[in-house]
């Protein structure tokens, strides 16, 4: 998407961390911008640290809550115009192995990080289709990629968005319609106070006290100051990119996963390509186009 000044963008979790990066550095392109975050002192302090920099307009959401998103986005609207960047950022950072969490550890991390970027998209991706144009912007991790061990919940939802962003880019590019997912890696954040943020409704979990003790002090020491990843994703609309990688020092492990992956399917035997032999498309065709752009921008 070109032509950014001027426009409105909308960010989940806008409040704290990177999305209040990407809000300040859309402002600085003249991008005014609709704050949504569940936590009203986030919402207080990103008020405070924008101050009149820049049109912006503070909104308390839960994006669990489809109603009130739709509500959100009529408000953000009214007030600021149509929102052409929908940044889907919230998210809670659940650690657990798959032996200590439960259902209501589940439910709460699988309802924010892939819930509410489903939400997000439901919301304002007809909007977008109805005037011909738009964004959408996914913050997956680059755990989403990476799985390891201790997070099996957050890391399943990070993959489902890296998953769901490439899917939809098929369905919605021939509309106007751009998606970049991100695979972050450390920022610092507030991302480690996820004892905070854990609903009552979720408070029955064996996760809760390591979350007081895991809440102390930030374990992402010396992470990405939240602006310079902001403006790689400025740069990143800009050039219509799908996968945004702030941290170059992980291709050595991405290369790695991918490895083992090809190794699964043993030698190749010269079989023909999926698309010849099944007779329907059954894979993205954009990843050839991406290797083919590669280097232009
Ligand atoms: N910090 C990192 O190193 C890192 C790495 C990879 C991915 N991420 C992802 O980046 C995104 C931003 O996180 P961050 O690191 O800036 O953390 P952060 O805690 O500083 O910011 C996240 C914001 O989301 C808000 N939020 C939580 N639940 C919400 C809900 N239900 N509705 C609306 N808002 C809600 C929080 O109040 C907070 O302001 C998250 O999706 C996170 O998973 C972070």
């Amino acid at each position: 998407m070109k032509d950014l000044a001027g426009r409105v963008a909308f960010i989940t979790g806008g409040g704290s961390g990177l999305g209040l990066g990407m809000a300040r550095a859309f402002i600085e392109q003249g991008i005014a911008v609709a704050i949504a975050d569940i936590m009203p002192d986030h919402l207080a302090s990103a008020r405070v640290a924008l101050g009149e920099t820049g049109r912006c307009h503070f909104i308390q959401l839960d994006v669990t809550n489809r109603a009130a998103f739709a509500r959100a986005a009529d408000e953000a609207e009214a007030l600021l115009g149509p929102v052409s960047i929908l940044c889907n950022n919230a998210g809670v950072g659940m650690l657990g192995s798959t032996q200590t969490t439960g259902y209501v550890d589940w439910d709460w991390v699988m309802s924010v990080n892939l819930g509410g970027v489903i939400n997000g998209i439901q919301t304002f991706l007809p909007r977008m289709r109805a005037r011909g144009e738009g964004h959408i912007v996914n913050t997956s991790s680059i755990g989403g990629i990476l799985p390891g061990p201790g997070g099996v919940a957050y890391l399943t939802a990070k993959a489902a968005v890296l998953g769901l962003s490439e899917a939809m880019l098929c369905d919605v590019r021939g509309e106007g319609i751009g998606v970049t997912v991100i695979l972050l890696g450390p920022t610092a954040s507030n991302i480690h106070k996820v004892a905070k943020q854990r609903p009552k409704l979720y408070s029955d979990s064996g996760l809760a006290a390591f979350e007081v003790e895991f809440g102390e002090k930030p374990i992402i020491a010396g992470g990405m100051d939240p602006l310079e990843g902001g403006r790689q994703v400025l740069k990143a609309i800009e050039r219509d990119q799908l996968y945004l990688f702030t941290h170059p020092e992980f291709r050595h492990a991405v290369q790695q996963r991918f490895s083992a992956i090809m190794t699964a399917f043993g030698p190749d035997t010269g079989e023909p390509a999926a698309t010849e032999s099944h007779g329907f498309p059954t894979f993205n065709p954009l990843f050839a186009e991406i290797i083919a752009n590669s280097g232009k921008n």
